[in-house]
């Protein structure tokens, strides 16, 4: 029995009393099903979504709404099942899956694309953006399509871009202030070209790292730092296993979420409809979800930091964050070429307001 179809009969357990009880109008609708022709064939298709993160993540949580919302829309035609904390695939893994079909939907982060569209990589490019209203603008603009029809073009359906936020640098080994102190450090980094020159050009030391091996990296000392959001290092717990955590918001997280093209060509014109329905209501609320969960996960860090004296929170002045900024946007002009990423795309983004 499929999870939807379960959903439905505990559902008639609890509601069919209730309608039998209220009267007439219970008994018309009863008769009004069992009439019905076409009804629908529930768990008709199964949608499978993978991701890596923890489920109160704003990419779990907007995941979850999507699941929600579909299953609606598609009235228990579509079966959403997601699969958190690389269950089923450990980041770029999941993207030759989707071509497989062996898995129908994916948010991976835009470095994991790196073999497929590489211009993606456009969005981990450090201090490129002032601020999230100018990345949607950007995502919502001719930029933002330009990249989708490049993903497009390689047999996938991109669907939508999710946000989780910017980017803070921890450490187990010194306060990171100005960027010289990040020297010889070794920090983990996502499969990306632009994040790899990013630590290469303050002399720091990258390694890629799968997401889920990271919380066991830093504890044993494999890295000594890391780069991500507040709601990635508090919900994996990055920051009970570093000293420093230093609020550069330097770089930004997001996702393209993607579909399999096979699935998407199985499914009937009204449930493709469904599909793109629900998952723009999922991504109005992701971007909340993403605003909400950071700012309160980052209270609950603090909390931690205060009550075990194990976590020095640095904050940045004006002047030290320019520091950083003057120090690795000089990457900019090695990502010009068009196979990497692009000079239009890069100047594209500076030029929107
Ligand atoms: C990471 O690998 O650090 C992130 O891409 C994880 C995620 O999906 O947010």
């Amino acid at each position: 029995m499929t999870k939807y179809a379960l959903k439905c009969v505990i559902s008639s357990i609890i509601i069919l009393p209730i309608l039998f009880f209220s009267g007439c109008k219970g008994k018309e609708k009863e008769h009004k099903v069992e009439e019905k022709k076409d009804a629908p064939i529930l768990g008709e298709y199964i949608l499978k979504f993978s991701h890596v993160v923890s489920p109160n993540t704003p990419k779990g949580k907007a995941a979850s709404f999507f699941e929600k919302r579909l299953e609606e829309l598609s009235e228990g035609r579509i079966d959403v099942q997601v699969y958190p904390s690389s269950q089923l695939y450990k980041d770029n893994a999941v993207l030759k899956a989707l071509k497989l079909d062996t898995v129908q939907m994916a948010a991976p982060s835009f470095s994991k694309f790196g073999k497929i569209v590489p211009q993606l990589a456009l969005f981990d490019l450090p201090f490129l953006f002032k601020d999230m209203a100018h990345i949607h603008r950007v995502q919502d603009g001719k930029e933002g399509q330009k990249l989708k029809d490049m993903v497009n073009s390689k047999g996938y359906i991109a669907l939508a871009f999710w946000d989780n936020n910017f980017k803070q640098l921890s450490s187990s080994k010194k306060p990171l202030i100005l960027p010289e102190d990040a020297k010889g450090q070794k920090f983990r980094i996502m499969s990306s070209k632009v994040l790899e020159e990013q630590f290469n050009v303050i002399g720091a030391n990258p390694q890629m790292m799968p997401f889920s091996e990271v919380y066991s990296g830093l504890q044993q000392g494999v890295i000594d730092g890391q780069e991500n959001t507040i709601s990635n290092i508090y919900t994996k717990k990055f920051h009970e296993v570093q000293k420093y955590l230093t609020m550069t918001n330097h770089g930004y997280l997001g996702y393209l979420v993607v579909m399999s093209e096979e699935f998407w060509n199985s499914l009937p014109q009204d449930l493709q409809k469904a599909v793109v329905q629900a998952m723009k209501e999922a991504t109005a609320k992701q971007r909340e979800y993403a605003q909400e969960l950071n700012a309160k996960q980052f209270n609950l860090i603090k909390e931690y930091a205060r009550q075990s004296g194990k976590l020095e929170i640095i904050n940045l002045t004006k002047e030290q964050k320019d520091a950083w900024r003057r120090a690795v946007s000089k990457i900019y002009p090695d990502f010009y070429d068009s196979n990497k990423i692009g000079e239009d795309l890069i100047k594209g983004v500076l030029a929107t307001e």
